[in-house]
């Protein structure tokens, strides 16, 4: 057997052509293109594509890739019914997950494993999951559904739907950049989650809706919706150092920093902060940028030394404020991303199949005398 590793750390678990992360140097390289580059020049559909097909697309490739995702933009029949039954209290990573996981019942074939069937899969999953959080938001804030608009792309239709109105230009573009930012990122844990599952030959469902739960937990995905939380309850400005510092000597974590492989700052959390800082400045949110800067700089002195810096949930919970989204939405949008990332992974996985079976160090007694239960 070898070493045991606490947390998978160091372990190499799986060949990807997908991502390339240095987590020293702070690099993300999707296909090998920096993410800078892509935050700038790509669109998440885009993006999907080169993920899943290791190259940038032509334009006809690009305009049949997104017309295919726009077909799924639409709910199969009895989907809407299904969440119009859904308790209106329900937290929408729960919603999410069960809804991604019903979404197999209406189809056909949803065990077919080959590779153009999981593609068909995993387009289908991307274009409805936008629809899904939408509607599931309209329906229990009490507002009529918006319908899917298959002239927009998945960001816009996506702020389309949840808020019945266009977005701006430059909200469209801060959504699209955060779901390319957001895209895919080595064998994160939700990933590591997906792989696993269809490595036993399961589902594209299966393998998404373990997904799903995994992200959800406070310190993978559901890290954003953390900070806001703690941007919440910092009062001002002057009050975040004070904040930080008590939380910290009680040995607490303070969401959006740190990172298993980063141990320099995470280049998303770059290309968020001048986001942030631009839609802050658009919207009137300049003291909830500031408060997180001064969170940041506090960081900087008490734990940098550590190799602690912000990581892509920091710097995208003031985004996503500022873009107008509610605070539960905030880790439901990082699953519009992820899908991208884990659905490649899966179909990656399919390629070269081995069924994911690690060993663990049993630490329990030996020869034990099973005591009836009268004598316990
Ligand atoms: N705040 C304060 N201290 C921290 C933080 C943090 N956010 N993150 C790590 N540390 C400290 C730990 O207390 C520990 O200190 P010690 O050695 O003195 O005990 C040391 O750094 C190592 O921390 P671990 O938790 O062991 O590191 P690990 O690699 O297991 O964890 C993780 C990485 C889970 C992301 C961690 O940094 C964390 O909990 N961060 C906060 C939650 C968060 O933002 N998660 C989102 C990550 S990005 C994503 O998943 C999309």
């Amino acid at each position: 057997m070898t070493a045991y590793s606490k947390g998978l750390e160091g372990v190499v678990a799986a060949e990807t052509k997908m991502s390339f992360i240095d987590g020293e140097k702070g690099v993300l390289e999707y296909v090998g293109i920096p993410i800078g580059d892509l935050a700038k020049n790509s669109t998440f559909e885009e993006t999907v594509f080169l993920l899943w097909n290791g190259r940038l697309p032509k334009a006809a490739e690009l305009a049949a890739f997104t017309a295919e995702i726009r077909k799924h933009y639409e709910l199969p029949a009895g989907m809407e019914q299904r969440l119009l039954a859904l308790p209106r209290d329900a937290k929408p990573m729960h919603m999410i997950r069960t809804m991604v996981s019903a979404l197999s019942m209406h189809d056909q074939n949803p065990d077919a494993n080959d590779a153009p069937s999981l593609r068909e899969r995993a387009i289908s999953i991307l274009g409805r999951v936008p629809t899904l959080l939408a509607y599931f938001h309209r329906y229990r804030s009490g507002m009529p559904l918006v319908r899917p608009d298959t002239s927009l792309s998945i960001a816009e239709n996506f702020l389309y739907m949840l808020n019945a109105a266009r977005p701006t230009a430059t909200m469209a573009k801060a959504m699209d950049v955060c779901l390319v930012l957001h895209a895919d990122h080595g064998l994160n844990n939700s990933t590591f989650s997906a792989r696993s599952v269809i490595s036993t030959q399961s589902d594209m469902y299966s393998a998404i809706t373990a997904a799903i739960g995994s992200l959800k937990g406070p310190l993978h995905g559901g890290a954003n919706e953390g900070v806001m939380v703690m941007l919440n309850e910092i009062p001002s400005v002057e009050a975040a150092e004070k904040y930080v510092l008590d939380k910290l000597s009680r040995k607490d974590k303070i969401m959006g920093f740190g990172h298993r492989i980063y141990k320099s700052y995470d280049p998303r959390a770059t290309h968020l902060k001048v986001l942030a800082k631009q839609l802050a400045s658009d919207t009137g949110n300049m003291a909830l940028y500031e408060k997180s800067t001064a969170i940041e700089k506090t960081m900087e002195t008490a734990v940098a030394a550590k190799g602690i810096y912000p990581n892509v949930d920091f710097y995208s919970a003031t985004t996503y404020h500022c873009i107008g989204l509610p605070l539960d939405l905030f880790t439901p949008v990082f699953v519009i991303a992820r899908v991208g990332g884990w659905a490649g992974h899966v179909i990656e996985q399919m390629g070269d199949n081995r069924l994911y079976r690690p060993d663990v160090l049993y630490k329990g007694p030996h020869n034990a005398p099973y005591v009836p239960m009268a004598q316990r």
